[in-house]
């Protein structure tokens, strides 16, 4: 099949990869001349493992090319992916761009070319879709385009073999009266062997927002857990064993610790909320998850302050992890960016480390006061406290002993869960974390009694 993809953020740019390694020849289109040459020569604006070089080698078969002309790219494309930004990068929808985009593309169509919304939608935007597209066609005296919807649930750091191996694929039908978009998406889709679920349009959009809002709930949820196990002596990492061994329930995604970031899930949370308040609709839980995604950071940053000995002002406080999960250099709504900023306001010194130099030099400018190394004993060197924030390889992996002997006090929070407790606390560390031990390390250290309430902690956090 012949493919224009429109747009080459992250979600573009793996949908025409990972086409044209399906065998289809592809044109990926952009307006960043830039971001096309740089294209051109097989670099990827971003780090997503295997891109570069999936992009580099279908680059060079000539199955991927790279142009800015919508018109050129589209002229004899069997199905046209519509990729680009619908996020206002501050919590907000944006529909300005995809519309424009469509006003520009959609005369310039052929007939029967089949139209493929794959960037996220607004919910209230479905219903305002095809009579757009349709009005636009007929507007420029042009026959109908089949228009249907179809939702991405690739994760970064994973968005090749998730887009090759997906679970399902969702079609969702906008526009469809002769069925040519279902059967073309189909055809596209069907060697990948998974199920193929067709639905009308609005179905595609919430069935993609539900997805990722059930996601961020089994977090939340896995949170407050959390917060419970360390009250009652639990350990929550057993407990999401012991719960996940129902089918019903499943493990995935259920790990405590500071909380979800990325583009996708805290935003789609947040958006929800207000299009649904908007649209009259109550959202309590979905705004209870925000509520306890945003607490789990300040959560982190207390005991940080608590191992300090109370007080920050002054203190160096190692950042490991900037990106907002491991495998990628994404910072948008990274929590390393919030907490750096709480920790710097309490007065802290705060000398961050991650593996990505784009996600250094991006968090130090967006952080005013946030020192940041390229190595991750440089920024543990002389700190009195430090704090795992994203879960690389080389930060469970790291020589702690080493660390021990660098840091001015042993004292560690692990954000995400990931680190030996056994073995830092045989190093000598006072480990805390999210509800496997806790504060348990602490409160021993202090004399306190297992379960000793901890004013202003416990309850709340103090930050
Ligand atoms: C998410 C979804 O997982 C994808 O299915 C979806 O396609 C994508 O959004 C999208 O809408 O485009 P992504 O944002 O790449 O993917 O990241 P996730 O792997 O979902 O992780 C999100 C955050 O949750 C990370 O900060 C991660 O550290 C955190 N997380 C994840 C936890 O705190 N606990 C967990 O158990 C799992």
């Amino acid at each position: 099949m012949r493919i224009a993809v429109i747009g080459l953020g992250y979600v573009g740019l793996v949908t025409a990869a990972c086409t044209a390694a399906a065998g289809h020849d592809v044109v990926g289109v952009d307006i960043d001349e830039e971001r096309l040459a740089r294209l051109r020569l097989g670099r990827v604006p971003f780090h997503e493992p295997g891109l570069s070089e999936l992009v580099a080698e279908h680059h060079a078969t000539g199955r991927l090319r790279f142009v800015a002309d919508a018109a050129e790219a589209v002229a004899d494309a069997d199905l046209v992916f519509v990729a680009v930004n619908t996020h206002d990068g501050n919590g907000g929808w944006h529909t300005g761009t995809i519309v424009r985009c469509l006003v520009g593309l959609v005369p310039a169509l052929p007939d029967d070319t089949v139209l493929v919304v794959r960037s996220t939608l607004p919910p209230d935007f479905v219903a305002r879709l095809g009579p757009l597209v349709r009005g636009i066609r007929l507007g420029a005296g042009r026959t109908v385009t089949p228009v249907a919807i179809n939702p991405e649930f690739t994760r970064e750091s994973t968005a090749i073999r998730d887009f090759l191996s997906p679970d399902r694929v969702v079609i969702g039908v906008v526009d469809d009266p002769k069925g040519v978009a279902e059967s073309r998406l189909t055809e596209l889709y069907r060697p990948f062997g998974a199920p193929i679920i067709t639905m009308p349009g609005a179905d595609a959009v919430m069935t993609k927002l539900g997805a990722n809002l059930f996601l961020a709930t089994k977090i939340s949820f896995a949170n407050e857990l959390a917060r419970l196990c360390e009250r009652f002596g639990a350990d929550v990492s057993t407990v999401v064993e012991g719960i996940g061994g129902d089918p019903r329930i499943g493990h995935a995604f259920l790990r405590a610790g500071l909380g979800f970031g990325g583009s996708c899930l805290p935003n789609q949370v947040s958006m929800t909320v207000r299009t649904a308040a908007e649209h009259g609709v109550q959202t309590p839980l979905l705004a209870a998850v925000h509520a306890i995604n945003g607490d789990q950071r300040a959560r982190f940053v207390d005991r940080l302050r608590l191992l300090a000995g109370g007080e920050l002002e002054g203190r160096r406080v190692a950042l490991l992890g900037l990106t907002f999960k491991p495998e990628t250099d994404d910072l948008r709504d990274a929590p390393s960016l919030d907490i750096a900023e709480r920790l710097l306001a309490l007065g802290a010194r705060v000398v961050a480390h991650d593996p990505m130099e784009r996600a250094r030099e991006r968090a130090a400018a967006l952080v005013p006061g946030l020192e940041v190394t390229d190595s991750a004993f440089q920024a543990l060197r002389g700190a009195d406290v430090a704090g795992l924030v994203t879960e690389w390889a080389e930060y469970r992996d790291l020589d702690w002993s080493q660390a021990h002997t660098l840091m001015a006090a042993p004292l560690i929070v692990d954000g995400r869960n990931a680190l030996d407790a056994e073995e830092l606390g045989a190093l000598g560390f006072l480990y805390v974390d999210f509800g496997r031990r806790g504060l348990r390390d602490l409160d021993a250290a202090r004399g306190a009694p297992p379960g000793t309430a901890r004013p202003g902690v416990d309850a709340e956090h103090v930050a």
